[in-house]
């Protein structure tokens, strides 16, 4: 039975994200009493401080998942040297009306790919200043800057060989830190 449910937001909204393809694989590294799942963010209208107290109803659906969920997990790119729009589009939603922020308190993972070496490092950064403002407690280490290279994943779009021990530590850290923050 699943105790822990996390909110999974993944950054990118193209159709064959390497970073959606990262978020449903490194879920298959968490032990039967985790469940994840991706929230969709692509619905979400532009951000507008005149609609806080009408939000549209894709709005409403992103606040309640949040809501309900134990933990998240942010599996974004990095889109010139910071995180995408569209990531930061839905953070503003659900952190409103004021007094009413969602996210405060849940415990977060972050991680990242890129076809780029130092790729999602910045990225992280800068979504780590956003998330302590929202009172999101990040785990630190170990960080996840993960290269999308040749082996990734494998055929079946599990974690590939070479990244799969280094996965499954970061999951195991993850899972700690949701269970120790979870409320
Ligand atoms: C607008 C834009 C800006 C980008 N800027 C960066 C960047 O700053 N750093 C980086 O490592 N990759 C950058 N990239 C490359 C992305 O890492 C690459 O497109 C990646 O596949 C996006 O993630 P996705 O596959 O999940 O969509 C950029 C891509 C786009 C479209």
């Amino acid at each position: 039975m699943s105790l822990f449910k996390i909110a999974v937001i993944v950054g990118s909204l193209r159709r064959d994200s390497f970073n959606r393809k990262l978020a449903s694989a490194v879920a298959r590294l968490a032990p039967p009493d985790f469940t994840f799942k991706q929230v969709p963010i692509g619905d979400l209208p532009p951000y507008n401080q005149d609609d806080d107290e009408n939000q549209a109803e894709p709005v409403k659906r992103l606040k309640k998942e949040i809501e309900m969920a134990q933990g998240l997990l942010f599996v974004t790119p990095e889109y010139n040297r910071s995180f995408p729009g569209v990531l930061k589009n839905a953070i503003d939603h659900a952190s409103r009306p004021y007094g009413q922020n969602s996210w405060a308190g849940k415990p977060a993972g972050i991680i990242g790919a890129s076809p780029g070496a130092p790729g999602t490092s910045v990225a992280q950064q800068h979504l780590r200043n956003v998330l302590a403002y929202i009172d999101v407690p990040t785990l630190n280490q170990p960080e996840a800057f993960i290269q999308v290279i040749e082996g990734l994943f494998d055929e079946a779009g599990n974690i590939g060989t070479d990244s799969k021990q280094f996965l499954q530590d970061w999951m195991d850290r993850y899972v700690a830190w949701v269970k120790k923050l979870a409320v």
